[in-house]
């Protein structure tokens, strides 16, 4: 007998179960899609949702598809399902869904579990940009948690004091600041104080998915002067030190979207190929110098980021590509690919571009 449903479970165990699973299609079905819609979060509980759609799906939704399953349980009728139910049997609408999440294994994998390397940024202060949230804040917490002195750099101060208060008896040095802006890029090179062994360029802004012909001016600039300038900037600023101390370790941030051409819009897949370059470049020219310069391409990461789908086309053609991708990741599966890139362990790793996308880009 299937194990009892609750908020905690995973979307595949709600999809998997015979009468959970029908109940959620009915409910997604009700808005327009399928469940092929939830095949990138099924590893993630339901509940999460909530805070994940933004308001799309209510806690009070959450706390009614709960109430409905225990009812139906009991034996107590459903009438929002009443017309659905005679469709099709439960049990049958559960084995469907179940293929579909599972891929057909039959069992979903195991969740994974952080385990930090004690020590393995002792001594080293690893410069963080994008701190506050999201894969930057995954990062900054993992390298301050293995013994290193993080800069955590970020344009929002309340999350960066978040971030202290998160770390207490960390060594994390909160900086405010604009990696674009040059008065706010000496601050950070100074608040490392000359030594620098690691800088995470990981601050960066999402577009709204819109093909070359819709692009603005405004989200042209926007998305180059943050993904692109500001990698760059920071960068400049950083490199002369590493190669007084013959030593460092850089990551950028690049994407899916810089490896294909359907996973964003035109300013965001273009800002994130220039990342490819600016690694690729920098790994030949400071490799024999002792510094290694590699790009992690993430794939859909549960974060803070805000992208929205502003044209048709984009909408078209982007949205259907993405209902294909592998489970989204959390942040802190990203800092463990970015913590590798930059730890001694990466120690022949220069010039990559580390794909972190639970498969995606094999596809
Ligand atoms: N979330 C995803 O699915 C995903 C996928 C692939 C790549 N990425 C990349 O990962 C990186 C981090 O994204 P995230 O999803 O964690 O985003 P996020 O929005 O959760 O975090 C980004 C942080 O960067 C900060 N920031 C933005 N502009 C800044 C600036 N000019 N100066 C300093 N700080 C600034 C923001 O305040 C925010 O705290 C980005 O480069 C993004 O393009 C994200």
């Amino acid at each position: 007998m299937a194990a009892p449903l609750t908020a905690k479970s995973s979307i595949a165990d709600w999809l998997a179960h015979p009468v959970g699973g029908p109940i959620l299609a009915a409910m997604v079905e009700e808005g327009g899609m399928t469940t092929a819609v939830l095949k990138p979060v099924r590893r993630f509980a339901l509940q999460r949702l909530v805070a994940m759609s933004r308001g799309r799906l209510t806690q009070d939704t959450v706390d009614d598809l709960v109430a409905r399953v225990r009812a139906a349980e009991q034996g107590i009728p459903d009438t929002a399902q009443a017309a659905s139910s005679t469709e099709q049997q439960p049990a049958q609408r559960g084995t469907g869904t179940q293929a579909q999440g599972g891929g057909g294994r039959g069992v979903e994998p195991a969740a994974w579990v952080e385990r930090v390397t004690p020590g393995r940024f002792d001594g080293k202060t690893v410069i963080v940009t994008g701190a506050g949230a999201g894969i930057g804040q995954a990062t900054a917490s993992r390298i301050a948690r293995e013994g290193g002195r993080v800069i955590a750099v970020d344009i929002a101060p309340d999350r960066l004091t978040e971030l202290t208060i998160r770390l207490d008896g960390f060594d994390v040095v909160p900086v405010t600041g604009d990696i674009t802006a040059e008065g706010d890029i000496a601050a950070i090179v100074a608040a490392a104080g000359g030594a620098i062994d690691g800088l995470a360029n990981i601050a960066g802004v999402a577009d709204n998915m819109t093909p070359l012909h819709e692009v603005t001016d405004q989200v042209w600039e926007r998305v180059m002067r943050i993904n692109v300038d500001g990698t760059f900037k920071l960068s400049r600023a950083v490199i002369p030190h590493m190669l007084a101390a013959g030593r460092g370790s850089i990551v950028n941030t690049a994407s899916q979207a810089a490896l294909r051409g359907s996973a964003a819009g035109l300013a965001y897949t273009a800002s994130k190929h220039a990342v490819v370059g600016l690694t690729k470049s920098s790994a030949f020219m400071y490799g024999p110098s002792g510094l290694r310069v590699n790009a992690v391409a993430p794939g859909g990461v549960i974060t803070s980021i805000e992208s929205s789908f502003d044209s048709a086309l984009g909408q078209e053609r982007i949205g259907g590509q993405l209902e294909s991708m592998p489970s989204l990741a959390d942040a802190d599966m990203i800092a463990a690919s970015i913590t590798f890139l930059l730890s001694d362990d990466a120690v022949n790793i220069n010039g990559a571009v580390l794909t972190s996308d639970g498969g995606w880009s094999a596809q």
